[in-house]
């Protein structure tokens, strides 16, 4: 008997991405006049990174760009999305414009365009101007504004060449990561910073998207955001309470504000307490959502965890190398979520994808199965969410080629194509050539 053939075919207009962030690829850290951000200052902390890697040169992406776009080209997706090193076109933050910065991005872009790839541009994927963190960074008030006339900048600068505008990847990462847990530059650890940082981030979301709104009206401005499915570990009320206020801390805080106006409950007895006014210019009307899932987490009520009492419990499957559980039918989850609790907004996932380890065979080739089993896996979970009614219009894998995984350094791969540490040569890997056909199909197969 011949086993059922289940296809998921994508609606015409479907947009097949790939992403990347510039810190993790440009390399070039001080080159033509770049100013050092806090991830250059961060990576060159002794044991701050795995190995004491560097994004110094990264994959060189800076001088290798057009070979970049030719490799996209030939994987053949309809978006690239990117972001741009504020301290490269300001190597101040603010003030004096760094012209050659500002050119390298707008030859990226023509490049883009004659390949027929849209640019997705992210003003802020986490290397702040380290110039800026010396007054403060985003625990000064006037963060708010710098970042706001940065992006008018970039709108100036490349608004002619580019319609997507995305204004944060993952602010959760660079308030709780950064000032909470101190894994991320700059590496605090004080709960009412990491509160203060969080505020003023959504504060300059409102204020950017406002900003890009007004200086061309054809934009079409988003943010991203990055969820977990979160789940109790067992039904003890304790347990069920831990991971209610887990959801709030890390998934609810950056998005019930955009949508609902106000944060989650846990924000006020952590003792945040926003205006009226803060409320409503960050809930400025948004084009689309750019969601970013990778796991789920299993809570656990842990009395000695601060706020939330949840501590995040590894569970038994199988796991990829980041030790995330593989969980597609989170992505289901998440993305229902905003169907039924969020207006059902245009969304698109913006970023999914895993690290395994990706040995290469004598003859120069990747078979990374096990990366095409979770990408496969999780695009069918996103086929399904969009056939029960999610206004889902595109998805990105994370990331075109192995490079700079942050606090993990070049220990831990996600890429489609193979990056050599030492030569920088890339090699598309398996699931280079998966996910071609996936893009030429339209969708998948089993
Ligand atoms: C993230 C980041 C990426 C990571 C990826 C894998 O948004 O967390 O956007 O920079 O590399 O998520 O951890």
């Amino acid at each position: 008997m011949r086993a059922t053939v289940w296809k998921a075919v994508f609606p015409r207009d479907f947009t097949w991405g790939v992403a990347t962030s510039a810190y993790q690829i440009e390399g070039a850290w001080n080159e033509d006049g770049k100013g050092e951000s806090i991830w250059d200052r961060f990576s060159h902390t002794s044991g701050k990174i795995m190995n004491g890697d560097t994004g110094d040169m990264a994959c060189d992406h800076y001088h290798r760009y057009a070979e970049d776009v030719a490799l996209m080209k030939k994987l053949g997706v309809k978006a690239y999305r990117f972001s741009v090193s504020w301290p490269r076109v300001l190597p101040k933050g603010k003030g004096v414009v760094n012209n050659a910065g500002l050119d390298f991005y707008k030859r990226l872009v023509d490049e883009l365009l004659r390949a027929e790839i849209e640019p997705w541009i992210c003003l802020h994927h986490w290397d702040l101007p380290q110039a800026i963190q010396n007054e403060g960074g985003w625990t000064n008030p006037d963060s708010v504004q710098y970042f706001a006339d940065y992006a008018e900048l970039l709108a100036h600068e490349l608004g002619g060449k580019i319609k997507r505008w995305t204004v944060f990847n993952e602010p959760r990462c660079i308030a709780w990561l950064g000032y909470l847990t101190g894994i991320h530059a700059p590496g605090k650890k004080d709960m009412q910073l990491a509160v203060k940082v969080s505020h003023h981030l959504m504060l300059a979301l409102g204020k950017t998207i406002q900003t890009l709104k007004e200086s061309n009206h054809s934009f079409r401005v988003g943010t991203i955001t990055d969820l977990n499915a979160v789940h109790p570990i067992g039904n003890r009320k304790r347990d069920m309470e831990a991971a209610h206020k887990h959801d709030q801390f890390w998934n609810r805080w950056f998005i019930d504000p955009l949508f609902n106006g106000e944060y989650p409950p846990l924000a006020e007895e952590i003792g945040l307490k926003p205006t009226k006014d803060d409320m409503s210019l960050i809930k400025q009307p948004l084009d689309f959502l750019g969601v970013n899932y990778y796991t789920r987490t299993i809570a656990a009520h842990d009395a000695s965890v601060p706020v939330t009492q949840a501590k995040g419990v590894q569970k038994k499957t199988p796991t990829t190398e980041m030790g995330w559980e593989i969980y597609p039918e989170g992505l289901y989850e998440v993305l229902m979520r905003f169907r039924t609790e969020y207006g059902n907004p245009l969304l698109y996932v913006t970023e999914n994808g895993a690290a395994f380890e990706d040995n290469m065979t004598r003859r120069g080739e990747v078979q990374d199965d096990d990366r095409i089993a979770y990408l496969r896996d999780h695009i069918a979970s996103a086929y399904q969410a969009l056939r029960d009614g999610v206004n889902l219009k595109g998805y990105f894998i994370w990331t075109l080629m192995d490079n700079f995984e942050w606090a993990e350094g070049y220990s831990k791969c996600f890429g489609l194509v193979h990056t050599d540490r030492q030569t920088l040569k890339r090699t598309p890997k398996k699931s280079f050539h998966w996910y071609k056909n996936v893009i030429t199909d339209n969708g998948i197969t089993f």
